[in-house]
């Protein structure tokens, strides 16, 4: 409880003194990031209505894997905000927020056994959010804090065929088309490929 405390007031030197700066904080128990109009934090309990109002949306449904629900419920943004804030300790999901609204959020994931210096990233923004690039800063923002933060060699992100803008966000930040796996993915009774993106740390530049 004390160390988060601590935290809290460091974000709050950080609000003050980089306002205008980006700026990564690289402790391993947060990220914040501030720009002039975006804002990665942890998720908060109020993030909920949004994160529902938001997530409601059958576009955004077709470009998500199975676990993600269509209609989308309030129980389903409780579970899902519930759920971020209890991994608090592994930093791993955040918020973003545009002029102070929750606009929805992006992650970085650590792989398991033999992927051990792997780690995934997904970023989701609102449909009234695309705009000025902001998910390709998303993206940097992301890949910056995995690399600064973690032992990673490579991050990875997986993309349906069917959705070219997040495959120019990654190729934009120096992601590598790898592979296209065939008719992987079936989707509200459609079937279509799976293309696979990575950068690695040697190809990574700040
Ligand atoms: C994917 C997503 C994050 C992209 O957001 P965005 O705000 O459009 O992204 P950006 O503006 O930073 O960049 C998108 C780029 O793709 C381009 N683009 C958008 N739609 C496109 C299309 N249909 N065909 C080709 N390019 C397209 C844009 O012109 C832009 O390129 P530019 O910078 O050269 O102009 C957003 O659509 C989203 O949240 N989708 C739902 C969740 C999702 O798909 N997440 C990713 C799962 S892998």
């Amino acid at each position: 409880m004390q160390k988060k405390k601590v935290v809290i007031w460091a974000w709050y030197v950080n609000i003050l003194t980089y306002k205008n700066d980006m700026h990564l904080s690289l402790n391993r128990n947060t990220m914040y990031i501030q720009e002039d109009w975006f804002i990665i934090r942890d998720f908060h309990k109020d993030d909920i209505p949004r994160l529902r109002l938001l997530a409601d949306n059958y576009n955004i449904y077709i470009n998500l894997t199975y676990t993600f629900p269509h209609p989308y419920t309030l129980k389903d943004a409780e579970w899902r905000v519930n759920h971020n804030i209890s991994l608090w300790e592994k930093a791993e999901s955040f918020a973003i927020e545009v002029n102070w609204e929750f606009a929805w959020s992006c992650w970085i994931r650590h792989k398991w056994w033999d992927q051990w210096k792997t780690w995934n990233i997904g970023y989701r923004l609102g449909e009234e959010y695309r705009w000025k690039w902001l998910a390709s800063k998303i993206c940097k923002s992301i890949v910056n804090y995995g690399f600064n933060t973690f032992d990673a060699i490579r991050i990875e992100a997986w993309v349906f065929w069917w959705n070219p803008a997040s495959m120019k966000v990654l190729e934009k930040n120096g992601f590598i088309r790898e592979w296209t796996l065939r008719n992987r993915i079936w989707k509200d009774w459609k079937s279509t490929d799976e293309v696979f993106f990575s950068i690695l740390r040697s190809e990574f530049i700040t």
